[in-house]
């Protein structure tokens, strides 16, 4: 995955190069993940709550950044959770929520009309709610109705609050008896994330990896694949080249993947350029890990690049925030290659404010 040396000074990722295309300093929020983690773990704690238990398990209710929070606890507990733990990503709830299932409304500006339905439902069917939000009118609600809020920090866009989301999740996990505490293995990652920074973030050499990945794909559509764990870290890195890059990007996952969109790959080259990245675990099954070894290869002619990218650290949590870190600076560092400010996401806003005006 070597840029060539004429490569690596034309599309130069310096600090002053990043700083002059990220006027809101979206590169600040993202390297600050260590921080953020470890103030989102005393903005949790430092609610007192005392636990209690839903043998029906935890819905995740909210959208869009806010919603990737629960997804990616529930790839952090891995086989530690001892009750189901879903997202609920619309205006409604699993039909099979009762009074005995948690529902953790999240969202950031806590305005978001979906999770605020999904706050109105589980009050009716009696479970039991928490929320996690900056404010708006789920703040407002959640207080009149004697609903325990989890804050989280002011100012960021919601996306970038990714580490308030993700532990709040894991706290309302282990509050309702469907996880255990991850307070510890939340600060050996901030600790962890701290050094990949230094290896990743904008002082990091012209090859450093998240930089030689933005330069092989910052000019084609990105196809994201994950598995197990780092599905749902799949979704984020989509997601995040949709809201940094402003570009198209998709993502599925393996095994399911070999059995349709392998074969869609026959007519890419047909239809524009399009990049394949997989990413990877040390605890990814072995049959897996030949699939993607297999797929890379079948599909390799077909599309302008393909990587393998490999998680980071011991535990579950640290891999996946790992692999978190590094798909946000990708994305990051897309944006500056292509010129655009990562931080504005004015279409998204303007939806809406239209259907806020019907
Ligand atoms: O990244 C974004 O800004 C969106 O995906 C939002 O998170 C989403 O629209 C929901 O808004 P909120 O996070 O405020 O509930």
């Amino acid at each position: 995955m070597a840029a060539s040396p004429s490569e690596t000074t034309e599309l130069r990722l310096d600090p002053e190069t990043i700083a002059a295309v990220d006027a809101s300093d979206m590169l600040g929020d993202i390297v600050g993940l260590p921080e953020q983690l470890r103030d989102a773990l005393w903005k949790a704690e430092s609610t007192n709550l005392q636990p209690w238990d839903s043998p029906g398990g935890l819905v995740v209710a909210g959208m869009g950044g806010s919603a990737i929070g629960g997804a990616l606890a529930r790839a952090m507990l891995g086989d530690h959770a001892s009750r189901p733990i879903l997202a609920s990503r619309t205006y409604g709830l699993p039909a099979w929520t009762t009074p005995d299932t948690t529902v953790l409304c999240a969202s950031y500006s806590g305005d978001t009309e979906e999770t605020l339905a999904c706050y109105e439902a589980a009050g009716a069917l009696g479970a039991a709610r928490v929320a996690v939000t900056s404010g708006g009118k789920l703040a407002e609600l959640a207080r009149a109705d004697g609903v325990p809020v989890i804050p989280v920090a002011g100012g960021f866009q919601p996306r970038a609050a990714v580490a308030y989301m993700t532990v709040a999740a894991l706290e309302a996990a282990r509050l309702c008896g469907a996880g255990p505490r991850m307070g510890a293995e939340i600060d050996v990652a901030a600790d962890h994330l701290e050094q990949l920074v230094v290896e990743w973030g904008a002082e990091s050499p012209e090859d450093s990896e998240p930089k030689l990945l933005a330069r092989a794909l910052y000019d084609s559509v990105p196809v994201i694949a994950g598995a197990g764990l780092t599905s749902p870290i799949a979704y984020r890195w989509k997601t995040q080249f949709n809201e940094n890059a402003k570009m198209p990007a998709f993502t599925h996952e393996l095994p399911e993947l070999d059995h349709n969109e392998i074969v869609g790959w026959h007519d890419a080259p047909a239809l524009g350029r399009f990049a394949a990245v997989f990413l990877d675990d040390s605890d990814t099954h072995p049959r897996i890990k030949e699939r993607i070894a297999l797929t890379r290869e079948m599909i390799g002619d077909n599309a302008t690049a393909t990587h393998v990218v490999q998680s980071r650290g011991d535990t579950a949590v640290q891999r996946v925030l790992s692999l978190v870190l590094l798909g946000d600076l990708v994305t990051l560092y897309v944006a500056v290659l292509r010129g655009t400010d990562p931080t504005p996401v004015d279409v998204l806003e303007a939806l809406k404010r239209r259907l806020a005006s019907d």
